[in-house]
Order: structure tokens, then C-alpha cells, then sequence
């Protein structure tokens, strides 16, 4: 990504430079000593992805002529910093497509940021060309751990820099944005079934609680009745969307199997069966096995996740096995205090509590699912390791 830094004044050059000054190789800084007046003809020669123009005073005549080099160049993203911070300026700025305006006196963080927010941006529109895989996470009985799995796994896969979205099909009792946020989702499912039919990314991706640039949740409907009108065409159609902006879809399922979750579950490429090692658990585990071979669903769609796992347990993975005619792909460790902190407090259990085993054992989940990358130094790098 190429950033044009222009400034009249060298002493705010300087300072933009030593702000900006990363190691990361992707981004390209050009420093530019002038002003308004010479723009067109830079942009026309540079082709910048970033614009970054300061302006002192914004006069209009300055204006007009970014407003021209806009037009010319609409995919170039501008940020102004400027020392006029009237409402009427910052309105027209923002009318002829200014992304940011960054008031003076300007301070690293705030640049970065708004740099950050901009490459964001452009990533998202280079949205994954494959379509995302979708997970569905259907517990065998209810406190199983599955809401809690499904919502922090999806974190720690956003944590490997893919874009994942949870949706909460609990559709009836869901509370899986609790889980990683404190936030009040501002749209639900419900919403979104109630104008399917305009249903694009663009929709899907304001109506989502941003937990993280690379994690969205769409919240379960806030109160039952909100959920009468969802039908099994909705589900499919809101996954379909979903799964041509995301690279992993998680699905938030409940136990009770209906229209709509089966629908979910025919929409999945993999279904996690969450279970514990206890009775109840795997008796219902294998009811639920015979129902997906009535409906069709191969073997191997199923993965078996054992969660609570105490290695000293009565019933052992292999009488497991045996009695589900599957193999189980992952225990996840019982660990009550931390998981049980990270729910009170709307706080992932790998930021809350990294060491826990619990937290090591998402990870390593996560880090199946997706390729991991070296990570290289720098603010981009820092900035996208502390949001994600
Ligand atoms: N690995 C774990 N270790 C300890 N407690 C857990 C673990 N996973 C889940 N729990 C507990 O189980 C409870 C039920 O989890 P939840 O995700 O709501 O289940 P489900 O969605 O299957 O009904 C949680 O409130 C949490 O206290
Ligand atoms: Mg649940």
C-alpha cells in the first residue's frame, strides 16, 4: 500500500515521518514537501492507495482542488490533518469523501489508527475470493460448552488474521455475544430475516457486533417472540451471504433440533458435536449421530469435540469412540475458574487468561483450522495484534 504524505511545512513533515517510520515492507511512505497546489499532478504520477494531506488552515480553494483529484482517483483514500475543527468543514470534507480528518496538534497513535482503519478497509474489499467454510457447533445437551467453544474459537481464529463471523442461531435463549463483548448488539438475526431480501455483505456487515477488524457477530434475536417469523429459506440465505464474505462461518447452535437448525446443519461443512465425558451426554451424542445418517450427512461431516476432559475420568476417549462408531478430534481441558471468569466478564479466554490450558487448547484448535504466518515488527503489526 502506497501512503503519500504531503506537507508545506518540513518541521510537520518530519514529525509525520518519524510517526509513520515501520518496518513493515508493505507499506510504502512518500514524503512530499508541498501543499494542496501540487497534488494532482503527484497523485497523477504516484497513484497513491493513501493520501495523507495536511492542510493547516483547510481553506476552500485548497479543498475544491483535493475535491477534483478526488473524483479523478475515487479508489484513493484521503485523510486530512488539519486545524480546523468547525463542524461545517469537517461535514464537506466529509461529503466529498475524506475518510478521516485528524485535528491538530496530530499525535502518532491517532495517525496510525487512522492508517490502520484505511488498510482495513481495503482488505475487506478484497473480501476472500473461495467461499468461507462454515462450522456449525451443535451441543449434545445443553451446557455442554459449545456457545462458549463456537465464541472462542472464532476469536482465536480472527487472531490468525482470518476473517470469521459467529452467528447465534440460538434463536430462541441465544447469549453468544456475552461471551467475547460487553457491547449491546445493535442488529440481530431477527433483523436481518425481517429484510432478506435486500440481504447483501454490505448489510450482513453493519448489522454484526465488530468484536475484533477480523471478527463479527450477529447477535440471536433479543427476545423469543422476535424469532417466530425466522424460517429455514432466511437461515440459508443469510449463510450464503455470510460465506461469500468471511473465510469461517461458526454456527451457534441450540440443542433443539427444528426446521431452522437442521437447515443450518445442512448449510455446514463441518458439524462439531460438543459432548462430556458423562452418560447423558454420549447417549444423546449417538441419538443425534443416527439423525444425521437419516438425513443424509456423510461421517465425516461430524467432528467430535470432548470438552471438560479430565484424562483420570471414569468413562475414557475410547469407550467414546466406541459407542459413537467415531473418532474423537479434540478434547478441550476442564478448567472452570478461568472459563467461568472469561463468561462473567465478556472476555476471550486467550486474552483473559493465555496460559490456561483451556486457551492453549483454542488456539491450537484455531491454528488447524488456518494457516499460520510469521509475524514481522513494527506499529501495522502491533496496531493488528492488539485489536485482534
Ligand atoms: N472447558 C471448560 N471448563 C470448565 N467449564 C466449562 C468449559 N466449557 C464450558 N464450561 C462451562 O459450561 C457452561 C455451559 O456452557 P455453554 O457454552 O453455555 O454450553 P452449551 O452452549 O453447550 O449449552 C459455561 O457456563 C461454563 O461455565
Ligand atoms: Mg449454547
Amino acid at each position: 500500500m502506497k501512503v503519500a504524505v504531503l506537507s508545506r511545512n518540513p518541521e510537520m513533515l518530519k514529525n509525520l515521518s518519524d510517526f509513520l517510520a515501520t518496518d513493515d515492507s508493505s507499506i510504502q511512505l512518500q514524503f512530499w514537501p508541498a501543499g494542496a497546489t501540487h497534488l494532482a499532478a503527484m497523485v497523477e504520477q504516484e497513484q497513491p492507495g493513501v493520501l495523507l494531506l495536511e492542510t493547516a488552515g483547510g481553506r476552500e480553494d485548497e479543498l475544491n482542488g483535493v475535491e477534483r483529484v478526488m473524483i479523478r482517483h475515487p479508489d484513493m483514500a484521503v485523510i486530512l490533518i488539519c486545524a480546523q475543527n468547525q463542524p461545517e468543514f469537517l461535514l464537506s470534507a466529509m461529503r466529498m469523501g475524506v475518510r478521516e480528518v485528524i485535528p491538530m496538534p496530530v499525535s502518532g497513535p491517532a495517525l496510525q489508527q487512522a492508517i490502520g482503519r484505511i488498510r482495513e478497509r481495503i482488505s475487506w474489499r478484497s473480501a476472500p475470493q473461495l467461499p468461507g467454510q462454515v462450522l456449525a457447533f451443535l451441543p449434545c445437551k445443553g451446557g455442554s460448552g459449545s456457545t462458549f467453544l463456537a465464541a472462542n474459537l472464532a476469536y482465536a481464529i480472527a487472531a490468525e488474521k482470518k476473517r470469521v463471523c459467529l452467528i447465534d442461531l440460538n434463536l430462541h435463549f441465544g447469549d453468544a455475544a456475552l461471551h467475547v463483548s460487553e457491547q449491546a448488539p445493535s442488529a440481530t438475526v431477527a433483523d436481518l430475516v425481517a429484510q432478506i431480501q435486500r440481504l447483501d455483505g454490505a448489510l450482513l456487515e453493519s448489522s454484526m457486533l465488530r468484536i475484533t477488524p477480523y471478527f463479527g457477530l450477529l447477535a440471536a434475536p433479543d427476545s423469543p417472540e422476535n424469532a417466530v417469523d425466522v424460517r429455514p429459506e432466511s437461515i440459508e440465505r443469510l449463510i450464503t451471504v455470510a460465506r461469500g464474505c468471511y473465510d469461517y462461518v461458526l454456527l451457534d447452535l441450540s440443542r433443539t433440533l427444528d426446521a431452522n437448525s437442521i437447515k443450518a446443519l445442512d448449510c455446514a461443512d463441518a458439524i462439531y458435536l460438543v459432548l462430556q465425558l458423562t452418560l447423558p451426554f454420549i447417549r444423546d451424542g449417538g441419538r443425534l449421530l443416527q439423525i444425521f445418517a437419516s438425513l443424509g450427512y456423510p461421517k465425516e461431516k461430524v467432528r467430535v469435540l470432548v470438552n471438560r476432559f479430565e484424562k483420570d475420568g471414569e468413562i475414557g476417549l475410547r469407550d467414546v469412540e466406541q459407542t459413537l462408531g467415531l473418532k474423537v478430534a479434540r478434547t478441550i481441558p476442564n478448567s472452570f475458574g478461568a472459563v467461568a471468569e472469561s463468561i462473567n466478564h465478556g472476555r476471550p479466554i486467550i486474552d483473559l487468561a493465555p496460559r490456561d490450558p483451556v486457551a492453549r487448547a483454542l488456539r491450537e484448535l484455531a491454528g488447524e483450522l488456518v494457516q499460520i504466518k510469521p509475524r514481522s515488527g513494527g506499529w501495522w503489526q502491533r496496531l493488528r495484534g492488539n485489536a485482534a
